[in-house]
């Protein structure tokens, strides 16, 4: 475990996530840039010419965007969940300035690297911008807190989203919004796990869980949140990601298959918005 020491209240973290963000790093991984750890929203990006390290941070910046654009007005307290290295809770800040963001992910190592990415920001506004550990399955915060919630390419990790829409539900106030961004299975396509599993190692190896868009609206409604919409980005995102890949993936090398996998109908990438009444 790198050092870290673990607290006997510290959520629990399931192997391949322990793995994969504290040990192996996925942030440093060449396919992700700028810090972030998503596979970006390519809108406006010219795929047919050769992409830059520019246009990759764009992308994965535009993906923020994207989802603070859809969960917005964010004017009073911010909360995003699965923040990875929080340079998206920067970006937040700057970019449509609540009053505080605060990053939450069940990662220590995660959160050892946000606030070192983070520190000239922590040090001069620790008013606007805190990283505390959390599962999303049990967010460390009083009832009716936040005015927003948003996740950025995290759901697909959380062993429960039903656990995860009461946790939103209970920590947002009358009139909050969340916005979620990840990949989810096709409502209506049969044995997709199992398609996923052959198809990708994160799926095999349990790090991402294969579960149909359906379930977290579904989450959200039985957690007595109204205005519930499932929207696909997938036309916006794996043609670019698969684009990029390609620079250091060979056809045929698992992470190639995510644009297969859309390409069957089997996976898609989804924002799922909902309001608090
Ligand atoms: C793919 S990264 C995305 C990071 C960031 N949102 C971005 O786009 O750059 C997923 C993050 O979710 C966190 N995570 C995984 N399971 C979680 C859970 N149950 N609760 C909170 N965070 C979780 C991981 O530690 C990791 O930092």
């Amino acid at each position: 475990m790198a050092g870290e020491s673990r607290q006997q209240s510290d959520p629990v973290v399931r192997p391949p996530v322990w793995e994969t963000y504290g040990p192996a790093d996925l942030s440093a991984v060449p396919v992700f840039s700028g810090g972030f750890i998503n596979f970006g929203y390519w809108k406006g990006v010219d795929l047919e010419g050769p992409l830059t390290e520019a246009d990759r941070i764009r992308s994965e910046q535009d993906l923020y965007r994207h989802v603070l654009d859809a969960a917005g007005p964010h004017k009073g307290q911010v909360m995003e969940v699965g923040c990875g290295l929080g340079v998206g809770c920067a970006l937040a800040l700057e970019e449509y300035r609540p009053a505080r963001i605060t990053g939450v992910d069940i990662h220590p190592q995660q959160l050892r690297r946000a606030r070192d990415v983070n520190a000239p920001l922590l040090e001069a506004r620790p008013d606007r911008l805190r990283f505390a550990l959390g599962a999303a399955e049990s967010l460390p915060f009083g009832d009716g807190e936040f005015d927003c919630l948003y996740s950025v390419e995290a759901a697909q990790h959380f062993p429960d989203l039903f656990a995860f829409a009461r946790e939103a539900a209970r920590v947002l106030r009358p009139g909050g919004r969340v916005a979620v961004a990840s990949f989810f299975t096709v409502d209506g396509t049969p044995a997709q796990a199992d398609r996923l599993a052959g198809l990708l190692d994160s799926y095999a190896n349990g790090l991402d869980i294969a579960r149909p868009v359906s379930q977290l609206a579904d989450a959200l409604t039985g957690s007595g949140l109204v205005d519930v919409r499932t929207r696909s980005i997938g036309p916006q995102v794996w043609p670019g990601w698969d684009r990029w890949l390609s620079r250091l993936w060979e056809p045929g090398t698992w992470p190639r298959n995510f644009l297969a996998a859309w390409e069957e109908r089997v996976l898609d990438y989804y924002v799922v918005t909902a309001t608090r009444p």
